[in-house]
């Protein structure tokens, strides 16, 4: 019989703020009949031997300080490319602490921060040699990771729990014991009461608490309830790369900090996941460009999606872009159309530009038309400097570029960026491109109007052609159709040609073939 024994060490925060009213929970477990002492059951220094609570002020002396908090915080760290495996502690060897292939079944209840907590869980059992199932049945472990904000989230849990308990009963028969974790809000408001209540949970794990979750299994693993409901005050997992746990999932979240400190009469959340704190910026840009990084592979990859991005530099010059508080010179946006361009071969390129910003001297407009040439924009979109007011530009620095001047400037600009386009687009002379029908052309009853695969305008007669996936059939092209149109003449803002036959995207990976 396995008893379950929590050593509670409980500590006020005195003088941190709204954290003077959350309590911080550490439960540890141990078999009744092991000794404390030996390494089946860890026990922080100065830990009682016996259990029995001592008075506050005794057990605080003795409890961990602020810079036990400060160690497990999360600092930045090398990617760890494989396993992921901190050193175990004295009690656990590395093997225990590994997944050995055991399936994880998550199930994530409440707001968008848990979804962000599912994929940081995932991110980190993963690494540790765990296996993700979508199939509660070949689960070997089950984790919920939880919500409090209202009753009835918890008493959705609460049912929830009592599905999984027949599961766990009927599994304990057949095979490995199943393993259920609580984690999350629930976790941390409830704490033992729902080891105590709930007999069937393993594992307890608060929002602040996932970096242990390898140790909490491996100790769940031997038949013991394993616990950790520490909140910290600097834990954003900001190391922790998210993965995005639904592949057919429209949209990503970047979580950019943890935790409230607003204290709101009714809420909960400061409670459950602790003080607010934020991640650093570089661990959020990092994620960011990891995602940016994911788009630019979808775009190539992806024949539905087409490969156009608009970049606007605004300027070409690096002293304009800097009083224009762009954030990037102009170096760092050439090496990022350089970047694109490998990732996305014949990607097309667009970008705003505007001439007589503030302070822009001829040698600034200079170096817009070096860039227009640089990068050969297939489309664009350029604008004589406008002053707006309540903007920084408007308060701070001088509209000294004169109006004729402006003018002249965006001219020039128009021009390179004209005979740019032209050289750029002429390349689909020839080339049977697919094109999505968008309806009739606007200048022309006759012609109808769609974009290739650049975004680029394509226009062509609207007659009768032949439907690939029907053969036989004759059919006029419909808006939301595709249809190969054979390019015929190209100038800097569209393309023209003759349609040859409507066709699908399956039928016709996006192909440009000089015939
Ligand atoms: N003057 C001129 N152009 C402007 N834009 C934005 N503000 C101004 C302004 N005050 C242009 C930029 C932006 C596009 C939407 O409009 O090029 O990318």
């Amino acid at each position: 019989m396995h008893h379950l024994q929590c050593i509670l060490q409980a500590q006020r925060c005195l003088g941190w703020g709204p954290l003077a009213s959350v309590s911080w929970l550490l439960l540890r477990t141990c078999r009744a009949h092991s000794s404390f002492s030996g390494t089946s059951c860890p026990r922080p220094e100065g830990q009682q031997e016996n259990g029995v609570q001592k008075d506050f002020s005794s057990r605080l002396a003795t409890g961990p300080t602020f810079q036990h908090f400060l160690r497990s915080a999360s600092v930045p760290q090398e990617k760890l490319s494989s396993l992921d495996v901190v050193d175990p502690p004295p009690y656990l060897t590395v093997d225990e602490l590994l997944g050995r292939q055991r399936k994880v079944y998550l199930e994530t209840y409440g707001c968008q921060m848990n979804v962000n907590d599912t994929e940081i869980v995932w991110s980190i059992l993963q690494k540790n040699g765990y296996l993700r199932t979508n199939n509660l049945q070949e689960a070997d472990v089950i984790l919920l990771v939880t919500c409090s904000i209202r009753e009835k989230a918890e008493q959705t849990i609460w049912s929830r729990l009592h599905q999984l308990k027949a599961l766990k009963k009927k599994r304990l028969r057949s095979r490995v014991p199943l393993k259920i974790g609580i984690l999350g809000c629930m976790a941390e408001r409830l704490k033992e009461e729902i080891l105590h209540r709930e007999k069937m949970v393993d594992i307890l794990a608060g929002p602040d608490a996932y970096r242990d979750l390898p140790r909490l299994l491996a100790f769940a693993e031997s038949g013991q309830q394993a616990a950790n409901v520490l909140l910290s005050l600097d834990e954003t997992y900001a190391d922790v790369m998210p993965v995005q746990t639904s592949p057919s999932a429209t949209s990503a979240f970047v979580s950019i900090m943890r935790g409230c400190d607003n204290m709101c009469s009714y809420c909960i959340v400061p409670f459950t996941r602790g003080r607010e704190r934020s991640r650093p910026v570089a661990s959020i840009l990092e994620e960011v460009r990891k995602l940016s990084e994911q788009v630019l592979q979808l775009i190539h990859e992806r024949d539905n999606i087409c490969k156009q991005i608009h970049l606007p530099a605004q300027s070409g010059s690096s002293r304009v872009l800097e009083a224009m508080r762009r954030g990037y010179s102009r170096e760092a946006y050439v090496e990022l159309i350089h970047h694109i361009r490998e990732s996305i071969p014949g990607v097309s390129l667009s970008s705003d530009f505007i001439a007589g910003f503030c302070g822009e001297t001829e040698e600034d407009h200079l170096q817009t038309v070096s860039l227009l040439q640089e990068v050969q924009y297939n489309m664009g979109f350029l604008f004589a400097y406008s002053m707006r007011q309540k903007t920084r530009a408007y308060h701070r620095l001088k509209d000294d570029v004169l109006e004729e001047v402006k003018l002249r400037r965006l001219e020039e600009l128009i021009t390179v960026f004209r005979e740019e386009a032209t050289k750029a687009n002429k390349i689909s002379m020839g080339c049977t491109q697919l094109v999505l029908v968008e309806g009739l052309s606007k200048r022309s009853a006759t012609d109808l109007c769609g974009r290739n695969d650049g975004n680029l305008k394509v226009i062509f007669p609207d007659v009768e052609m032949e439907d690939v996936t029907n053969s036989g059939l004759r059919v006029r092209a419909q808006p939301g159709d595709y249809v190969l149109v054979k390019i015929t003449s190209t100038s800097s803002q569209t393309l023209r040609g003759h349609v040859l036959c409507r066709t699908t995207l399956k039928d016709s990976a996006a192909y440009c073939s000089p015939e």
